[in-house]
């Protein structure tokens, strides 16, 4: 060997003493192509969407066949969102999502649940969700998976367009299908009321301490923030200015009254403009199980629109706030949404990396 060739060797021999395959390349170069199969799965889920973007998903892949969904009761928040339903139906999105993701292999994805009845946000480390298993299928889903990646919330202003009848037909028999209730209407009048409620409900909401401390946790106010953490509210989607998206949640007291008060709500009816489609979903909510088939059908339902390039702006807060507002006439409904066709203004937030989703467990 001559004595380049040998020194360049022995650099490249000590360099993986140094640092590990797995350091160097990833774990998953040491997969092969049967084995990459989850990894592959999870870089579709991980766009799945969840209440204040928290993520709080986890996956540690057990065999090719088996891998274990765990959550991270760090990223639960437990105060608006105390029963943890809407948290559980973010993950009964993701589990929808691999699904989908799945059938390109020919496989589904079989879900056996762990029998807690609610997540639990204090837990200390990592809490075992459900055990997944890919079975072989010949069924297919409706849905491309790229869809999974497209899809996104948009906050700000709509079109005006009207949601074409036939696909407000196919929405409310994709919620049908779980035995969901699909409710739309374009009334002017209800739809101002919805707009009206959501936002005043929204600035209640960021009133109560202990609310708006867990939103701090999750609001991200600066591109490097949003760039580096790669979860949260990033404050490009909501309209607002990051500086001011940082003034209202860490120095609140100065937007309770007066005239940055009156353009907290300005900018919120603002983003809301355009608004002509507007629905909610009714149907089992009781439970775990009600949460997790619920976010089956809500994943479906939110793909569904971005086949044909609607987006969804989900009022959660509604719903989460119903109890505290005995008053409101929404008992009823458990999921209430804004529709409408894009117009270029819906921003795409980060979401963690397939990394991030699994190796604090492998
Ligand atoms: C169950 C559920 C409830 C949500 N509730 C709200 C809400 O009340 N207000 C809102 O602006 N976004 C809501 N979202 C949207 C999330 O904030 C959004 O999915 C997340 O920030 C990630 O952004 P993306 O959907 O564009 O990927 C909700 C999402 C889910 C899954």
């Amino acid at each position: 060997m001559r004595r380049r060739e040998f020194f360049n060797a022995a650099c490249l021999f000590s360099g993986a003493l140094l640092f590990p395959f797995t350091k160097l390349f990833g774990k998953n170069f040491l997969l092969n192509d049967k084995e990459k199969i989850w990894t592959e799965l999870i870089d579709y889920a991980r766009w799945c969407p969840s209440p204040h973007n928290v993520q709080p998903w986890k996956m540690k892949r057990v065999s090719n066949k088996e891998a274990h969904l765990y959550y991270d009761p760090l990223r639960i928040p437990a105060v608006v969102d105390d029963r943890s339903s809407f948290t559980t139906v973010g993950m009964g999105m993701f589990i929808e999502c691999l699904d989908i993701a799945a059938r390109s292999f020919g496989y589904k994805v079989i879900a056996e649940h762990t029998p807690e009845k609610q997540m639990d946000a204090s837990a200390k480390k990592f809490k075992l969700f459900s055990k997944l298993y890919l079975i072989e299928t010949n069924e297919k889903v409706d849905f491309d998976r790229e869809l999974i990646k497209q899809r996104k919330t948009s906050r700000l202003q709509y079109d005006g367009r009207r949601i074409e009848p036939s696909i407000i037909t196919a929405l409310t028999n994709i919620s049908a299908r779980d035995g969901y209730d699909f409710i739309y209407s374009a009334d002017k009048e209800l739809i101002n009321y919805s707009i009206e409620l959501n936002n005043e409900t929204v600035l209640t909401r960021s009133d109560e301490k202990t609310t708006r401390e867990e939103m701090c946790k999750w609001i991200r106010t600066t591109d490097k923030d949003a760039e580096e953490k790669k979860d949260g509210l990033w404050y490009r989607g909501t309209g607002a200015s990051g500086k001011m998206t940082h003034n209202f949640f860490f120095h609140h007291d100065r937007f309770v009254k007066g005239w940055k008060r009156k353009e907290s709500l300005h900018i919120l009816n603002k983003t809301m403009r355009g608004t002509s489609n507007l629905a909610w979903i009714t149907g089992p909510f009781e439970n775990r199980n009600d949460w997790i088939n619920a976010g089956t059908m809500l994943q479906r339902l939110w793909l569904e629109m971005t086949k044909y390039n609607i987006y969804l702006h989900p009022f959660g807060t509604v719903v989460t706030t119903q109890k505290k507002n005995s008053n409101r006439k929404l008992i009823m409904m458990k999921a209430r949404v804004r529709c409408g066709s894009w117009s270029d203004w819906a921003i795409a937030v980060n979401h963690l990396a397939v990394s991030d989703l699994i190796q604090k467990i492998f």
